[in-house]
């Protein structure tokens, strides 16, 4: 029915009206500037209108005074969360459960809806390994799995059942593609990825989101071997459209349309327009090279009438399947912005986000001993800087940061001295670190809250230095002088290089930007209500000089001994030229801080008892794995088990290990459980040496366990 609906609407249109739907506009003035262009129906879409008023009166001149009443469709930044701030999407992916982060699209949804958005620019699925780069926060981290199975929860939440839903927002596949390789973590920087590493890395989680329904997709600020995204017919044509057979609609990143005059690739706007329509592009976002030439294109012959009709149909039947021809109006009148069950939502999805990355001595959680905590540090009470990057329309006095939280929440048992010792994350006065040491002499513990204010991540955000900011490392060394138990809480957009203040600390939990309800998921994390359960979604570096460093690398001709050698430990010995010729860094050694997929709880888990159904497999066969999990320690908690294969020859050599599955398994103290995994073969297929898509036969290796790093091992062989 849509198709047909689509076609007679096509058919009524001219080609102006046609060329008017594939313009995206951010209004910057008032709403009576562009009511004239609606109203010509020279808009199709709308971003950053939030106010639901607004959002109708700009509507009703669409519906009832353009020529054919083509409702606009209105969209918005909505990344994790639009009022109720979820952790940054890096912090969701550690909890490496897509019930919750689905959960958390959902409730963005019905909040952003609310205010008549019927468009998100996300799930922003780029591969990110590189933690300079500063929309890493906005990512799901290095792996491709993982990306995906997250990528494909967010387009469930955001879309809901049915697009036509009132409720429900098109999702957006972003940024199409290797946005996320830019050279030395600069944004928007080129990308170089070959085609082999862009099918087997880069654009599964993509093409996850496609087969999921994504509605949308958006091209990416980045030129890839020369070629930007926006002008790249390979991606666009060859393979979203012809390989993947999608039929969703495509739109431009800001202004990219036009940014192919700077990167060098067009001379002007009209061959910027020509080049994107050409390779495929539907809707242009606010550059209006489109509006500007494209009449003249298709006049001219450079652009047939026909790829215009196309791009016009993907983006008309997008506004049929969201029902607005039906229901073009908001109902002004809902109150679901900081549901309670909204909120609840966010605090899970915060306590599960956060990583465990030390216990010394049962530090945490606190126990009934703990009398008087000193609460330190500028991310204590920061309540914008904890909800992260891209948060436009949340609001920090709904924030409940951890000191708020904890006075609330514990302040009957334990008294709470505050002294934040710097101002913010970035701040270099040392003048009142003596009074943050002064108060955690007079405390039995001391919670340390760093890490970076949210505008160090994010768009245009990146940095070439990833050591905690301002004088955070004074503070923390100060405080740890004092000899008392230091608990240290990072906040932050990315993984930083925190070797230093790990040392110094007794323990460390990692909580990426957690949102709304950070404070009260942290401080119930602190208190043992609930035990950390969060997982490395990307490996943190010890370095930056180790940068690219993720666990799926390829092993070289000379592996890495994994000796961790100091270059001042190298003997002064006469003649010495060889150091043992492995892949190494003399001064960093070989292995990260911490590996993918790590965090601990504060239980224990053994894993035992790795069996496989059958180690002799046919290329249509399924691999049945089962393993006996059992909770060894003292506590409640909750293990995410992680599978992993490796290929160990190809036609192409292949990664050392990648993830294949992985399940969050709650495990009461003392329990024990059997958990199975079944992986079918064909999931070990990838992009051989004649670019095509197969499982090549031979011998795997396979681990379970609890991180990329450790695991028990067996093998099976593909027949
Ligand atoms: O959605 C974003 C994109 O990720 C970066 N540039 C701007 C877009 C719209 O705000």
């Amino acid at each position: 029915l849509i198709e047909k609906q689509v076609e007679e609407l096509l058919g009524k249109m001219t080609l102006p009206e046609k060329i008017g739907q594939m313009n995206q506009l951010s209004p910057f003035g008032s709403m009576d500037e562009i009511a004239g262009q609606v109203r010509q129906g020279e808009i199709g879409s709308l971003l950053n209108v939030t106010d639901p008023e607004k959002v109708n009166e700009i509507q009703k001149v669409a519906v009832e005074e353009s020529r054919l009443g083509i409702p606009l469709l209105i969209s918005r930044d909505v990344i994790h969360g639009y009022k109720t701030i979820f952790p940054i999407p890096l912090g969701q992916a550690a909890t490496f459960n897509p019930q919750i982060v689905e959960d958390g699209a959902r409730v963005a949804a019905i909040e952003a809806s609310a205010d008549g958005i019927r468009w998100t620019f996300a799930p922003m699925i780029d591969i990110s390994r590189d933690p300079r780069w500063g929309r890493i926060a906005e990512s799901c981290g290095e792996d491709p799995y993982l990306s995906s199975i997250m990528g494909v929860a967010m387009v469930k939440g955001f879309q809901g059942d049915s697009l036509n839903d009132p409720t429900s927002i098109a999702a957006c596949a972003k940024h199409f593609i290797g946005y996320g390789a830019a050279e030395g973590g600069r944004d928007y920087n080129s990308t170089f990825i070959p085609e082999r590493q862009m099918r087997n890395v880069y654009f599964p989680p993509f093409e996850a989101a496609a087969k999921a329904g994504c509605a949308t997709f958006m091209t990416s600020f980045n030129d890839n071997d020369g070629v930007p995204s926006t002008g790249n017919t390979f991606i666009l044509k060859d393979v979203l459209r012809n390989e993947w057979k999608y039929d969703g609609m495509v739109v431009t990143d800001w202004a990219s349309t036009a940014e192919m005059i700077s990167h060098g690739f067009c001379k002007d706007e009209k061959e910027a327009a020509l080049k994107s329509v050409n390779a495929g592009i539907d809707m242009e976002m606010v550059s209006g090279t489109f509006i500007r030439h494209l009449e003249e294109l298709v006049k001219d012959g450079e652009i047939s009438e026909a790829t215009i009709n196309n791009a016009v149909r993907n983006i008309l039947r997008l506004k049929f399947r969201l029902g607005l021809f039906d229901n073009p109006y908001v109902n002004t009148d809902q109150h679901v912005k900081y549901a309670p069950e909204h909120l609840a939502k966010a605090k899970e999805a915060a306590e599960q986000s956060v990583i465990l990355l030390k216990n010394n001595r049962k530090t945490l959680p606190f126990t009934d001993k703990i009398r008087t905590i000193a609460v330190v540090g500028p991310l204590a009470d920061a309540p914008h800087d904890q909800m992260g990057t891209w948060v436009f329309d949340g609001e920090k006095a709904h924030t409940q940061t951890v000191l708020t939280a904890l006075k609330e929440m514990y302040g009957d048992k334990v008294q709470f001295i505050y002294e934040p010792g710097l101002g913010y994350s970035r701040d270099k006065n040392t003048g009142n670190i003596s009074k943050a040491v002064s108060a955690a002499t007079r405390a039995d513990v001391v919670l340390v809250c760093v890490g970076e204010e949210s505008i160090l991540s994010g768009e245009a955000h990146s940095l070439a230095d990833l050591h905690l900011q301002g004088a955070q490392n004074e503070l923390i060394a100060a405080l740890a002088k004092t000899g008392k138990p230091l608990v240290t809480v990072i906040m932050a957009g990315r993984p930083l290089t925190i070797e230093q203040e790990v040392n110094l600390s007794d323990a460390v939990l990692y909580a990426f930007h957690p949102g709304t309800m950070g404070g009260p998921a942290i401080a119930d994390l602190l208190f043992g209500k609930v035990a950390p359960s969060g997982k490395t979604p990307v490996t943190f570096p010890k370095m930056v000089g180790q940068i690219p460093v993720y666990y799926a690398h390829n092993n070289t001709g000379r592996p890495a001994s994994r000796q961790e050698t100091l270059i001042d430990a190298i003997p002064l010995e006469a003649g010495q030229t060889s150091l043992g010729c492995t892949s190494f860094y003399m001064d960093a050694g070989f292995d990260p801080l911490f590996p993918f997929g790590y965090g601990l709880s504060y239980t224990t888990f053994g894993y035992d008892n790795l069996q496989l159904a059958n180690d002799k497999l046919a290329a249509n066969g399924t691999l049945e794995i089962s393993f006996d999990l059992t909770n060894t320690g003292k506590y409640d908690g909750t293990e995410v088990v992680q599978l992993y294969v490796q290929d160990t020859f190809g036609s192409v050599t292949r990664p050392v290990k990648e993830l294949k599955g992985f399940q969050r398994v709650p495990l009461k103290q003392g329990e024990k459980k059997t958990v199975t995994f079944s992986l079918p073969v064909e999931e070990l297929a990838f992009w051989n040496i004649d670019m095509q898509k197969v499982v090549e036969p031979g011998e795997f290796n396979l681990w379970v366990g609890p991180s990329s790093a450790e695991g028990l091992q067996t093998t099976f062989t593909v027949e």
